[in-house]
């Protein structure tokens, strides 16, 4: 399972989140890679819509519709065909209380991937929040050009596994080789998550299949 997150930066604005879509899409229908789109709420529906591959949100609110201006609605993300959603990432970080209530409230159809920082916030509530994913990512090392979790931290990725037996477990920060999907999926992450690796780069598709690699013989 691999991840793209977009965020919001300026390379997938428009037609541009669309051919960037085009290339996940390909790939993992390529590969048979399960692979998702975290898209900005601006254009989520419509790369949805226009590319056929799989997109989440970065963030979700915790009102359903009706009176709540501003907010995101898990409700209209699904009516959109949206799948699922990052929740507490650490760019858009949320009270613990305000998390527990959007996964309690949450259908079994749209997926939360919540996303910690510290092996401390998992032992205290994230292995018992029952998300269908946890996404650990040490903040320090997001969008790093030399350094990641992999290369820096990887048997922090073990004890998150540890920790959070009954959840699924996605690595991410500064992922941006074969070698570093390897060591996450080797530490027990059945995925990853890249941004600015795949956005970012001058080939896309070229990045997005050396993260492939690392999956060999492992389809998650
Ligand atoms: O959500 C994943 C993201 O924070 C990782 O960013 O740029 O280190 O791949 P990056």
């Amino acid at each position: 399972m691999i991840l793209l997150n977009f965020k919001t930066y300026k390379e997938t604005y428009g037609n541009k989140a669309i051919e960037l879509a085009k290339i996940v899409k390909k790939v993992a229908d390529k590969t048979g890679i399960r692979m998702i789109v975290v898209a900005s709420a601006l254009d989520a529906a419509r790369i949805s819509k226009e590319t056929g591959v799989e997109v989440w949100l970065q963030n979700v609110d915790e009102y359903s519709g009706g009176r709540a201006t501003g907010w995101t609605s898990m409700d209209q993300a699904r009516a959109l065909g949206i799948k699922g959603s990052l929740l507490n990432h650490s760019e858009h970080g949320k009270p613990k209380g305000t998390i527990l209530k959007i996964i309690k409230g949450k259908p079994d159809d749209f997926e939360i991937c919540l996303c910690i920082g510290s092996l401390g916030q998992i032992e205290k509530w994230g292995a018992q929040a029952g998300a269908d994913y946890i996404m650990f990512e040490p903040p320090s090392l997001i969008a790093s050009k030399d350094k990641s979790i992999a290369t820096e931290e990887p048997k922090m990725i073990m004890h998150v596994v540890e920790k959070a037996p009954g959840t699924k477990i996605v690595a991410g920060a500064g992922i941006k080789s074969k070698s570093d999907v390897e060591i996450c999926l080797k530490m027990g992450a059945v995925g990853v998550v890249s941004a600015s690796d795949f956005v970012l780069s001058a080939d896309p598709e070229k990045e997005l299949m050396e993260l492939v690699e690392g999956f060999t013989g492992i389809i998650h």
